[in-house]
């Protein structure tokens, strides 16, 4: 029996507690290691341990504790970062989260270089990347073990296709590939099951949009208190979920994550993974995209590769 250890990094945050939440339910998690910089964690923790499920859950606090927190991890999830505040620009937020990530992963390379690391901290199309550069500086790098996390964005389009369809969301599929912001999200809806039930082509582009949007709806409504937490931390919990399936040897596990590709011209793109003992075990590809989804990737990839060399450009400096 394999005991799983599972890190969350950045515990404390939006995303980080109801991510906990959602993990110290998860029957295959012996233990889970909450990291924060934030002082209230330790009792975040405690207050999670109180939980009459299995999963042992500690505290770690700041960067002196890192190290423990990180070691021996088997999946580490990874929403640590920070809002953007008045004053800052979008490149100052890019360099703080990247130095996050960067710092994290230097950490990772060094206790736990097994561990699967899956990413939510954004721009995720930039930060897989810097994880990548790390662990490879650090000679412990393996594609199999660097996930992006895109699932909410596969979650969402579930949600409204159930919708559309007045049928149970849980019961929908479609793989949702390329990248995790703007027009990188390509919903490939022609692959959906069931289809949506929608007439025109029209409606297949305004729910494409809607999907590619969808974060900048919750943004809205939450009128300036921040971005989507609830459906991120439900989407985090589902592809951890799915890593710890593969790595206690469950075979057919599929979900998306943005990895490691040589399918486009995108050195990093997301599309469904078979995920196994060591992470990712088979790249399944995307298969046929009709003309509109075509043309969805055709203007993803060099917002893609954009936002790679951005990541990369960050480590090697
Ligand atoms: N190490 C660990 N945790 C950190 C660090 C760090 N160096 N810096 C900040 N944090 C923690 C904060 O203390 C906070 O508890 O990360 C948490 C982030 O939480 P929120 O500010 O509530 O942000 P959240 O909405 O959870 O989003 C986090 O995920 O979706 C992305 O764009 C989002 O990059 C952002 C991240």
């Amino acid at each position: 029996e394999l005991k799983m250890k599972v890190m969350v990094a950045g515990a404390s945050g939006g995303i980080g507690q109801p991510l906990s939440l959602l993990l110290k339910q998860n029957p295959l998690i012996s233990q889970l290691a909450l990291y924060d910089i934030a002082p209230v964690t330790p009792g975040v923790a405690v207050d999670l341990s109180h939980m009459d499920t299995p999963a042992k859950v500690l505290g770690y606090k700041g960067p002196e504790e890192l190290a423990c927190a990180v070691a021996d991890s088997h999946v580490i999830v990874v929403p640590a970062g920070v809002p953007r505040k008045p004053g800052m620009t979008r490149d100052d937020l890019f360099n703080v989260n990247a130095s996050i990530v960067r710092d994290l992963a230097e950490c990772v390379a060094k206790n736990a270089p097994k561990a699967i690391m899956c990413i939510i901290t954004n721009p995720v199309n930039s930060m897989v990347p810097i994880a990548s550069e790390v662990l490879k500086k650090n000679g412990v790098y393996d594609p199999n073990r660097v996930l992006g996390v895109t699932t909410l964005d596969v979650v969402r389009a579930c949600s409204f296709i159930g919708t559309i369809n007045g049928v149970d969301p849980r019961c929908v599929t479609i793989p949702v590939i390329g990248g995790h912001s703007g027009v990188t999200i390509i919903p490939v809806l022609s692959q959906a099951n069931p289809a949506p039930k929608l007439t025109d082509q029209s409606k297949i582009e305004a729910l494409t949009k809607r999907i590619q949007e969808a974060g900048t709806e919750v943004v809205k409504a939450k009128a300036g208190g921040g971005s989507a937490t609830l459906s991120m931390a439900w989407a985090g919990a589902r592809i951890a979920n799915a890593v710890l399936r593969g790595l206690k040897g469950e075979e057919n596990v599929v979900e998306c994550a943005y990895v490691k590709s040589d399918l486009t011209e995108a050195k990093y793109f997301a599309n469904p993974l078979c995920f196994g003992k060591n992470g990712v075990a088979k790249n399944l590809g995307y298969g046929k995209l009709n003309a509109y989804e075509q043309q969805l990737l055709k203007a993803a990839i060099p917002e893609l590769k954009k936002n790679i060399e951005t990541g990369e450009k960050f480590v090697s400096k």
